[in-house]
């Protein structure tokens, strides 16, 4: 269990504050985001990273956990963060996140998500395929401004994870294939643009990763490139973004620390580098889960509880794959407690269900309780800080949860739950009915 996790007087608390109280106060289901958690993980990256390899920096990337607060609290620790959508470029704007700290993703960025990007003056926009480079010149001449520019490879490794989170192999919707006729032509168009700065590659290869030989299979094959870069057009590749992916603990994965991956990725980028006949490039990376994953917990209201004598107890809770789809995604597995009865012996095994009209709507399975579980209980979840939130839905018109942020005993909103009004806010009766 980590630091912010303390079992106490027979309740769980979280980053100080009694979990229990948190469900009276706020309500459930309910996100519970640690401050103490997230800072300690930048913290890591500080030290381990962005302090010991000059220029190096950290793109925080979004998708994992965005809301404006949590950008408030990247700003403010210096961070940089990875975007991909307007959307999230919207939030960052709102909080007046530094631009030149915001990097641009995705595979199909639309035209107006590029202008919105140029507008703001983004400060890398990672280049995903050849029909990008107009949309970006476009806006660049619209808005009188040269854009950074970083392509994103298709390495061609496939990671260990699960399938719909691997990226970085050939056949793969994201990154520029690394085919000698389809690549080089893209980087020269960039080197040769009078708009844009060729300026460095990107890699990512996939998620929730605990080896390393992905990684610098995939950094070899960057590097390669690099040099047929040079070989080429003689322009050096003066930064690489070496992506996401380092794993997070659910259940008893043992988390590896930044620098299990990222020393020897510096290595042997700079070996590379040498043989090559370039610098050794600045190192970015854009970790999402192994930030927010750890510093989430979710909070639910036990329900009904159903035994079906000699195959299964069912516990449902008032949430379920609205604010929690991973499971069902990905058959991804949690672990958490009963709260309010965090002490008691788990003497009893249920399956936890949501409240979903859907038979895969199950938030842990076989999960050990105290037979004492009843109406009214609290079970928190672990571990639901990343892709929970960023994924929920308002499947059967359900709320999405609020998020309260949690530092050393004191809470506060970060996103008040959603209202039924809002749900429906943008529903209209057509005309023609
Ligand atoms: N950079 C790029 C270009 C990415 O595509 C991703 C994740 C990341 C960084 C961050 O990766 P992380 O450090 O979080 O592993 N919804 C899935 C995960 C999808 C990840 C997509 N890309 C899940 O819940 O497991």
């Amino acid at each position: 269990m980590s630091d912010v996790k303390v079992i106490k007087d027979g309740k769980l608390y979280f980053d100080g504050c009694d979990t229990t109280e948190l469900a009276k106060k706020y309500g459930t289901p309910l996100y519970v985001m640690s401050y103490t958690e997230i800072t300690k993980r930048l913290n890591e990256l500080k030290e381990q990273f962005t302090d010991k390899y000059p220029g190096a920096r950290v793109a925080y990337a979004s998708k994992a956990f965005c809301t404006e607060g949590m950008y408030e609290i990247l700003k403010q620790q210096g961070a940089c963060i990875d975007v991909v959508s307007g959307g999230e470029i919207y939030a960052a704007k709102k909080v007046n996140f530094p631009a030149e700290r915001v990097e641009f993703n995705g595979n199909n960025k639309l035209p107006s998500e590029i202008d919105m990007a140029v507008e703001y003056g983004v400060g890398r926009i990672i280049l995903d395929g050849l029909n990008e480079i107009e949309l970006i010149e476009e806006a660049c001449k619209k808005y009188n401004k040269k854009m950074n520019i970083i392509i994103r490879i298709t390495p061609g490794v496939a990671a260990s994870t699960h399938d719909y989170i691997i990226t970085g192999k050939k056949d793969s919707k994201f990154g520029i294939p690394l085919d000698e006729e389809v690549f080089m032509p893209i980087v020269k168009q960039v080197i040769d643009s009078e708009y844009l700065e060729f300026v460095g590659l990107h890699m990512h290869i996939g998620s929730q990763l605990f080896e390393n030989d992905a990684f610098l299979q995939a950094l070899d094959v960057l590097m390669d490139w690099a040099g047929k870069i040079k070989k080429e057009y003689d322009v050096d590749v003066k930064e690489v973004n070496f992506g996401g992916g380092y794993g997070a603990t659910y259940i008893d994965e043992q988390r590896k620390p930044y620098s299990f991956f990222l020393d020897p990725m510096m290595e042997r980028m700079n070996e590379r580098a040498k043989e090559i006949g370039i610098q050794c490039p600045v190192a970015v990376v854009e970790p999402g889960r192994s930030i927010a994953a750890e510093a989430g917990i979710t909070l639910y209201t036990v329900g009904q509880i159903k035994d079906i004598k000699g195959l299964r107890k069912y516990v449902s809770v008032d949430g379920g794959m609205g604010d929690n789809i991973r499971v069902a995604l990905y058959q991804a597995e949690y672990t958490g407690v009963i709260a309010n009865k965090a002490e008691e012996a788990k003497d009893d095994k249920v399956t936890v269900c949501g409240k979903c009209c859907e038979s895969g709507d199950i938030i842990l399975t076989d999960f050990m309780v105290p037979k004492s579980v009843e109406r009214g209980d609290i079970l928190a979840t672990y571990s639901t800080g990343a892709y929970g939130y960023s994924m929920a839905s308002n499947y059967n018109n359900n709320p999405i949860p609020g998020v309260v942020l949690v530092r050393e005993g004191k809470s506060d909103w970060m996103v008040k739950p959603q209202t039924y009004e809002q749900i429906v806010q943008n529903n209209v009766i057509p005309d023609i009915i």
